[in-house]
């Protein structure tokens, strides 16, 4: 069975001790536990964050150069936010992906550097509207996989995770219906089935994000496929965000 996972993306929201206060309070609650907790602050707040957090609240950062090292100014590396107490990261928001010009192939640079790191990695995929509208969503996320993460290899596959957020339900407010949510996680699915193993596809966490809040958490948590969630606005508050935790 995939690991159930709520995960908070900040985003660039916060000062560091509002976020610190957030994590005190995740912290505080009684919440399942079966569900691993995971924040992603701004990488600047990765320490605070992670001297905050017991095993309860895993802390990622939401972006990272593929690079080791070197003159890349303003950027930060998988040794340094790890240096810093980040073990997991995203790759490929689609905010990244749009605002910051990250293509398919600079993803799968991370991809690669993830897993040469050790590092452990939350794939996001998704369409716009546009291609939602024009009802070829399934081949676009295809690519998406098949063009930045479809070339690992079992082995390296096997500790990834993958987020769908499609780009029209992100801070929105128009959720996915659980149906559609489903039946994207159901195909991203069968494409890890047809590419790896049956094994490896049941095993791989498949998150919903995008306008996902306590008050539908329940209905797209429900889904046999959807096992948790990407939260961004909804994950600023410790009580909506522990709410949707809970919805589990
Ligand atoms: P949202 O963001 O929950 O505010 O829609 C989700 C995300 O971008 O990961």
């Amino acid at each position: 069975m995939p690991q159930k996972i709520v995960a908070g993306n900040w985003k660039m929201n916060l000062c560091l001790d509002e976020g610190v206060d957030l994590i005190r309070s995740i912290e505080a609650s009684s919440l399942p536990s079966d569900v691993k907790v995971m924040v992603f602050p701004p990488a600047l707040f990765v320490d605070a964050a992670k001297k905050t957090s017991s095993s309860k609240c895993l802390v990622g950062v939401q972006n990272f150069n593929a690079a080791e090292k070197g003159a890349f100014t303003g950027e930060v590396s998988i040794k340094q936010v790890k240096s810093a107490g980040a073990s997991i990261g995203l790759i490929g928001h689609s905010e990244r992906r749009e605002l910051f010009n990250e293509t398919n192939a600079i993803l799968k640079d991370k991809v690669d550097a993830a897993i040469e790191n050790n590092f452990q990695f939350i794939f996001c995929c998704g369409e716009p509207l546009e291609v939602r509208e024009a009802g070829t969503e399934i081949e676009f996320v295809r690519n998406q996989l098949e063009e930045s993460l479809f070339h690992l290899a079992s082995d390296q596959m096997r500790d990834g995770i993958i987020a769908y957020e499609p780009i029209w339900a992100i801070g929105t407010g128009r959720t996915a219906s659980s149906e559609q949510a489903e039946d994207m996680h159901r195909e991203i699915r069968a494409m890890l089935s047809e590419k790896y193993t049956n094994d490896i596809a049941e095993s791989i966490s498949i998150l919903y994000g995008g306008s996902c809040k306590s008050a539908n958490a329940k209905e797209l948590f429900a889904c046999p496929n959807v096992n948790g969630g990407l939260i961004g606005g909804a994950a600023l508050d410790a009580t909506s965000f522990c709410a949707i935790i809970d919805s589990f």
